[in-house]
């Protein structure tokens, strides 16, 4: 560790919980750089280098180096049990692409790092003194390549405007407790309570205040000790970032929340017009306002970044089935954008009609000659989810050996239980897949894993797995539900996880 790193405050005696950061994927990342008309990095198997600024316990990081075994990835993050946990995970799953460094935002021009092509600040930029932001940011300048993107997901501004407030409020009433970060953020949650209780006017007038403190009560409470604490945490508004990236030679160039590119996706008919005059960093910011954004994440790229000569060598396919009609229905309300339309239909139909399309054969299949507007049809699709961009082409009708890699089998043994989604890294998407715990416990049960284990783990989180109405109660019992779902959806499923890399 660089040991005149600079933590100016951030809480390092917390380990913050891992989560897989999916808008930080270069697959992802790529695709909003096109959707800019920008020369994006390739991300088709061709090396590149990504940097993860603040990278946490590795977790994104190791996925996404198991997706890319061509890339080369670089952590870095000032957090001694964080970067000890990160080497761990990459050391156990065998990766050889992937590095964590052990160092402060203030040192990273001196650590010995190569060009990037991706540069991603994960969840910390609004977290940090202005003078780290700028030393990231200056970072990116000297070490971004050409056409590299940089990723800055941030607390934002208007949404976060009463929570900043009751976080000042939250920090100095924990600064006068004693214990570490956890013991004085409990004690400054009862103090704040207390004043809930008493019906203080910051909460009467400040709802989104009272609603945050109110659904602390069951979230976990490192995670929010972290977030709370930080005593440099200030939300941001789009327009702050983008002057402080254009003080340091980039620019903002896209949401990486793609919907939020496209007024057809994101605003009411009655404003688009306005919107679309307005300078870009101002429609953002009204964007915000209109849906009170309280957290936001950027693409930055050079000021002098290259036009797109040509569209990006990404995939296209769908990874849901069916004829997405009813889904089409739903978004078209919601979105206020009518994708029932013939053009969406005939889109979807070419891509389902083939093994997998490339972007450029897509954009210039004859059949789709009288699309108007077609790649605005296409990246619609997409941010709608209805088509998935793949970095390879999604293989049909594949083989498999039922071989996973380490770290999916590692994923997959230990923590196979946990609720919500797990980061199975899947080589042809680039990025995470996800799978239910029914799914996941099928794949163990083809797999061969170890059920009593699964099975201790269950209990003791008191976690319930009930099948047709009724509890599973042993670990024989569980193997044997899964077991007979991997037997129905077996080969299916097989070649699903086949065709999208998991499976080899
Ligand atoms: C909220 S966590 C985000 C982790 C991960 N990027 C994610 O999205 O899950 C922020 C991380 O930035 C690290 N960090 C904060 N200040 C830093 C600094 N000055 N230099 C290096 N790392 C820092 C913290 O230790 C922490 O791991």
């Amino acid at each position: 560790m660089d040991s005149g790193a600079d933590t100016a405050g951030y809480t390092t005696d917390i380990v913050y919980p891992s989560a897989f950061g999916v808008f930080q994927a270069p697959v992802h990342l790529a695709s909003a750089v096109a959707l800019a008309r920008r020369a994006a990095p390739a991300v088709d198997g061709r090396p590149f280098a990504y940097c993860d600024l603040g990278t946490g316990a590795g977790l994104t990081l190791c996925v996404l180096a198991d997706c890319y075994p061509e890339a080369q990835f670089h952590g870095v993050d000032i957090n001694p049990e964080h970067v000890r946990r990160a080497r761990a995970l990459a050391a156990e799953a065998g990766l050889a692409n992937v590095q964590f460094h052990e160092a402060g935002f203030d040192a990273l021009q001196r650590l010995d790092l190569p060009t990037f092509d991706f540069i991603a600040l994960g969840g910390v930029y609004s977290w940090l003194a202005p003078e780290l932001r700028r030393a990231c940011l200056d970072f990116a300048n000297a070490r971004l390549a050409e056409r590299g993107a940089v990723f800055v997901h941030y607390g934002a501004l208007p949404g976060n405007a009463q929570v900043d407030a009751l976080y000042s409020l939250l920090r100095q009433a924990a600064d006068a407790g004693s214990g570490d970060s956890l013991a004085r953020f409990g004690e400054a949650v009862r103090l704040l309570r207390g004043l809930r209780a008493a019906k203080a006017r910051f909460f009467e007038h400040n709802p989104y205040a009272a609603a945050w403190l109110d659904q602390l009560e069951g979230q976990d409470p490192r995670a929010m000790a972290h977030e709370a604490l930080n005593a440099q945490r200030a939300s941001l508004w789009a327009g702050d970032v983008a002057a402080e990236a254009q003080a340091a030679g980039l620019a903002f160039v896209a949401n990486a929340q793609l919907e939020m590119n496209d007024l057809c996706l994101c605003a009411p008919e009655a404003l688009r017009d306005e919107l679309s005059r307005l300078p870009r960093t101002t429609r953002e910011m009204t964007l915000d306002a209109l849906r009170n954004a309280n957290s936001r994440m950027d693409v930055l790229m050079r000021e002098a970044a290259p036009a797109e000569d040509a569209p990006p060598s990404l995939w296209l396919d769908r990874l849901t089935r069916g004829p997405l009609e009813e889904e089409r229905r739903t978004l078209s309300q919601r979105a206020r954008c009518d994708v029932t339309a013939p053009a969406y239909a005939a889109v979807l139909a070419e891509v389902d009609g083939v093994a997998a399309v490339a972007l450029p054969d897509l954009l210039a299949s004859p059949r789709l000659a009288g699309v108007a507007d077609l790649r605005t049809v296409v990246e619609r699709l997409v941010a709608l989810k209805l088509l998935n961009v793949l970095r390879r082409p999604y293989v049909r009708g594949a083989a498999p050996a039922m071989r996973v890699s380490k770290l999916n089998a590692m994923v997959l043994e230990e923590r196979v239980e946990a609720a919500g989604a797990l980061p199975i890294a899947s080589p042809v998407a680039g990025t995470q897949l996800l799978m239910p715990l029914e799914d996941r416990l099928a794949v163990l049960a083809m797999l061969g894993g170890d059920f009593d284990g699964v099975w201790r783990r269950l209990e003791a989180r008191g976690r319930k797995v009930v099948q047709a109405g009724r509890p599973v109660t042993s670990a024989a019992d569980l193997k044997a539900v899964a077991g007979a779902r991997a037997g129905r959806l077996g080969q299916a499923m097989r070649e699903r996880l086949a065709g999208l890399g998991v499976l080899v």
